[in-house]
C-alpha cells in the first residue's frame, strides 16, 4: 500500500488529510503514474456539435475531419471518441485528447493546415458547430482513480503506468486528498468564467477564460466485462440512477456549481457504441464537486449500491470505475467555439444578463 501521491511531490502537510494515520480502505484502488517525474497530461477536447434532420450525419462527418487531422500530423498519446446529445438537442462528439505537455498540443495546432482550416471563415457557416476544450493541469493539481488495475483509461492511459495499491480513496474527500497540492493549499476557486474576444452563439467566434482553481472531472463506467447478477445490478440499479444523476447536473447544475456536464457514451474507431461511459463536468470548485458526490441522493445511491455489490462479489468486481480530476489556475485552460449555441459547454456557466 502506498500514497497516491507520487514521492517526488511529497511535502509537510499543512492542511490535514480527513483520515488519519491508521486508516485501511474498505477495497483496493489504483491511480496512474507518470513514466517521469515531472511528466504532466494536457486534455484537448476537439468537439462538433450539429442539430437538425441530419444532425448524427453531420456530427459524424465532423468528428472525421478532426480525427483525419489527428492522424495526419503525430497522434495523441491518447484518445477516446465519444457521443452525447445535449440539452439543447444538439449531436455533440468529441475526440478527448490527450498530449505529453502543452507544446505538444500547441505543435499540432499550430500547423499551417490545422491552425488555418481551425481559423477559416468557413467554420462559420459550414452548418455544424466546431470547439476546442484544452486543459493542462501541473501535476499537482491532477489526480486519477482506478477500481481495476489492469486497464489504464483516458489520461492515465497516456501516462502508461499504475501504482500499487493506494491508501487515499474509500471515504469522502480521498479525492482531495489524493491531490499532491492540496497538502499545503487549500485550492479555493476565485474570479469568474469571462470572454476574453467574442461572443457565443451561431454564427460567432468566442474565446472564454477560465478561472481559478476551477474543477473538471472525467468520471467513467466500463461494464463491457459484466456478467449476471452483476451486469444486471449495473444495468438495472446503477446505470438507470447515474443518467438521472448526470441529468441533473446537465439541467440544473449550475444551482450546486456545476458550469456544465456531459453524460457521454464512447464508440469504437468505426464509430459503433462501446459499453463505456463518462461524466465529464466543469465545476467552480473542488468543494463544490465534493459537495455533489457525497450528499446528492443519485451519487449516494449509486455508491451505496457499489459498496454492496463490492461485498456480496468479495470484491471480485467486473464493473470498472475510474476517474481523473484537475483543479487549474486560470491559464491551464483554454476554451474556445465556433458557430455552437449559446450553452455549449463552458459557455453554460457564463453570468447571464438579467
Ligand atoms: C467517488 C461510485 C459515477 C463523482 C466515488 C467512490 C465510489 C463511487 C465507490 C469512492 C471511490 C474511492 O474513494 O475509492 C460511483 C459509481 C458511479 C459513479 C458506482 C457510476 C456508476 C460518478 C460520476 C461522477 C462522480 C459520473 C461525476 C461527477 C465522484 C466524486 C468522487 C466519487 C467527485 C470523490 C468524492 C470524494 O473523494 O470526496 N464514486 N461513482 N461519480 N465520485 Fe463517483
Amino acid at each position: 500500500m502506498e500514497s497516491a501521491i507520487p514521492r517526488h511531490l511529497q511535502c509537510p502537510r499543512t492542511l490535514q488529510r480527513r483520515v488519519d494515520d491508521g486508516y485501511t480502505p474498505p477495497f483496493p484502488a489504483w491511480t496512474a503514474r507518470p513514466s517521469r517525474p515531472g511528466q504532466t497530461i494536457v486534455m484537448a477536447l476537439l468537439g462538433v456539435q450539429a442539430c437538425g434532420a441530419h444532425a448524427e450525419r453531420d456530427a459524424c462527418a465532423g468528428l472525421r475531419q478532426i480525427v483525419a487531422g489527428l492522424h495526419a500530423h503525430g497522434a495523441p498519446l491518447h484518445c477516446d471518441v465519444a457521443h452525447q446529445v445535449d440539452e439543447c438537442g444538439y449531436v455533440t462528439m468529441i475526440a478527448i485528447t490527450y498530449w505529453r505537455d502543452v507544446a505538444a498540443y500547441d505543435a499540432w495546432a499550430g500547423r499551417p493546415d490545422i491552425d488555418a482550416w481551425w481559423r477559416a471563415p468557413a467554420r462559420l457557416t459550414d452548418g455544424v458547430g466546431w470547439f476546442r476544450e484544452v486543459l493542462a493541469p501541473a501535476e499537482q493539481r491532477y489526480e486519477t482513480l482506478f477500481s481495476a488495475p489492469d486497464r489504464l483509461e483516458a489520461g492515465g492511459a497516456a501516462l502508461g503506468r499504475l501504482s500499487q495499491e493506494i491508501m487515499e480513496h474509500g471515504y469522502w474527500g480521498s479525492m482531495r486528498d489524493r491531490l499532491p497540492l492540496s497538502q499545503t493549499d487549500p485550492l479555493s476557486a476565485s474570479g469568474a468564467l469571462t470572454i476574453i474576444d467574442g461572443a457565443p452563439g451561431p454564427g460567432a467566434r468566442v474565446r472564454v477564460a477560465g478561472h481559478a482553481n476551477l474543477a473538471v472531472i472525467r468520471s467513467g463506467q466500463d461494464w463491457s466485462d459484466t456478467a449476471g447478477e452483476e451486469r444486471r445490478l449495473y444495468c438495472d440499479n446503477i446505470a438507470p440512477v447515474l443518467r438521472a444523476g448526470m441529468d441533473f447536473l446537465r439541467d440544473a447544475g449550475t444551482s450546486v456549481g456545476c458550469y456544465a456536464n456531459r453524460y457521454m457514451q464512447q464508440r469504437d474507431v468505426a464509430g459503433r457504441p462501446v459499453e463505456k461511459t463518462f461524466g465529464l463536468s466543469y465545476w467552480h470548485s473542488l468543494t463544490e464537486l465534493e459537495r455533489w458526490a457525497e450528499s446528492h441522493a443519485t451519487h449516494v445511491a449509486i455508491f451505496g449500491t457499489f459498496m454492496q455489490v463490492v461485498q456480496e462479489l468479495n470484491f471480485a468486481l467486473r464493473l470498472r470505475l475510474y476517474h481523473e480530476v484537475a483543479v487549474l489556475t486560470s491559464g491551464q485552460q483554454r476554451y474556445e467555439y465556433v458557430n455552437c449555441h449559446a450553452r455549449s459547454g463552458i459557455l453554460n456557466g457564463l453570468p447571464r444578463e438579467s
